[in-house]
């Protein structure tokens, strides 16, 4: 690519970041997801801050002014009112001053803050924004062991498929259905009138989320309750693996900044959760899988969400045994990373989490493969990535197989995204 090319790329990109600014914090997108979304906010300041640090700073600081008492940073935060987007906050009532979801969703903050810290030009500013930010994340990772692992094993469970981001992954079919669906409240779903319905969840999986949230509303959002009494607790490698490496770099940062209680607990949280970690491989699919922790055993089954641990840092071994998976699914996909092994029957190539391709799981999978001395590897798919928005344009995701837009447009974490693989290529 050459430098004018780039320079496109940079300001349609910078653009979308504009339009998708609602002033303190991001949309995603426009229609489809008109909120804050938590990480989508955490990785898309590592984008804003090439434009600029301060707004980077501000996207998580607003997102973190909105931290529950208990610790938890809650998945989406309803600034304004938008009927367009369903389960509103009349929905989730978690009576917060500010409405906001009731579950959380991948802990990137810590990674994400570190990142911002490292590159900053501007290091007073940068210091002084981590320095608040680093007591709320240690506060929330230790939220996430004390309520999403109760029995102290080292790996926090899901307990609901949105806290994964992965709302739809085929790894917990079989454990979503043994989630009821009778007594849910009518609804009428807003995201199929702004995304095609083929690339969304199907009718069946938002009953069951729909459940979920009505289940933990009436145990009034009680998060030392919630776990043990969710039918669906998920633990989820990639998910784990986010965590790892926020408690790890949370604890490097808290170290330069000078907050070594912070250091020392971060470095052992991350410690525990990676040898705990160890206990998700599958020799057998050359993979980490899934762990169906309601009822006590692996699931096997071949996603994204088992490649993700990548991103923390695993054994040597480990990370060559997952490059090698990475060119197995390369003889099935010309996009590299698809959500889901294309060989496996239940693969879709454009419903959501069952098969697309997602430049934010691209980016922290290619930083992980870079850690670990894969250049190469990591070279090919940042170089799919940009193919990909060359030919498709700023899209949610893509079939992994032709390249095709699917999901929303516009997306605010896809064209962060391009700026940072912009500076690898
Ligand atoms: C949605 O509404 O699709 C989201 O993934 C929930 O966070």
């Amino acid at each position: 690519m050459n430098s004018s090319q780039k320079k496109q790329l940079f300001d349609e990109a910078a653009n979308i970041l504009q339009v998708n600014d609602r002033g303190g914090y991001t949309i995603p997108t426009q229609g489809l997801y008109p909120f804050q979304w938590n990480w989508d906010s955490c990785l898309t300041a590592i984008g804003q801050a090439h434009i600029s640090e301060a707004r980077a700073w501000q996207e998580i600081d607003t997102l973190f002014a909105h931290q529950w008492e208990d610790g938890m940073v809650p998945h989406i935060i309803f600034h304004e009112l938008d009927d367009g987007y369903f389960p509103g906050p009349d929905v989730w009532n978690t009576k917060q001053a500010t409405p906001t979801s009731g579950i959380t969703q991948p802990a990137v903050a810590g990674f994400a803050i570190k990142r911002l810290y490292d590159r900053s030009k501007d290091k007073a500013l940068a210091k002084r924004h981590a320095s608040e930010l680093l007591e709320k994340i240690d506060r929330w990772h230790q939220w996430f062991y004390a309520s999403r692992d109760p029995a102290n094993t080292g790996l926090v469970a899901l307990i609901h498929p949105w806290e994964a981001g992965r709302d739809n992954s085929i790894d917990w079919d079989d454990a979503f259905e043994r989630v009821p669906t009778e007594g849910v409240t009518p609804y009428t779903r807003r995201d199929t009138q702004h995304a095609d319905p083929s690339h969304r969840p199907t009718k069946a999986q938002y009953d069951r989320y729909l459940w979920l949230v009505e289940h933990f509303r009436s145990l009034d959002w009680n998060n030392s309750v919630l776990h043990n009494e969710s039918p669906f607790q998920l633990v989820d490698p990639g998910f784990n693996a986010i965590l790892i490496r926020s408690c790890a770099d949370l604890a490097k940062l808290a170290e330069k900044l000078n907050a070594p209680d912070i250091a020392v607990r971060n470095t052992q949280l991350a410690a525990r959760g990676l040898a705990a970690l160890e206990s998700l491989w599958s020799d057998k699919l050359g993979q980490y899988v899934c762990f169906d922790r309601a009822e006590g055993h692996a699931v096997e089954s071949a996603s994204i969400g088992g490649i993700l641990p990548i991103f923390a840092a695993i054994p040597a071994q480990r990370a060559t045994d997952l490059v090698a998976r990475l060119n197995q699914l390369s003889g099935h996909a010309r996009y590299l990373v698809p959500s889901h092994d294309p060989s496996d029957s239940r693969f879709d190539a454009k419903r959501y989490w069952r098969g697309p391709v997602w430049l934010i799981v691209n980016y922290m999978i290619t930083d992980g493969l870079r850690n670990a001395g894969h250049n190469e590897a990591a070279q090919k798919i940042e170089s799919a990535c940009l193919e990909l928005i060359e030919t498709g344009g700023f899209a949610e995701y893509y079939d992994p197989i032709t390249g095709e837009a699917c999901g929303g447009e516009s997306f605010t974490w896809t064209a962060a995204m391009v700026l940072e693989f912009l500076e690898r290529v």
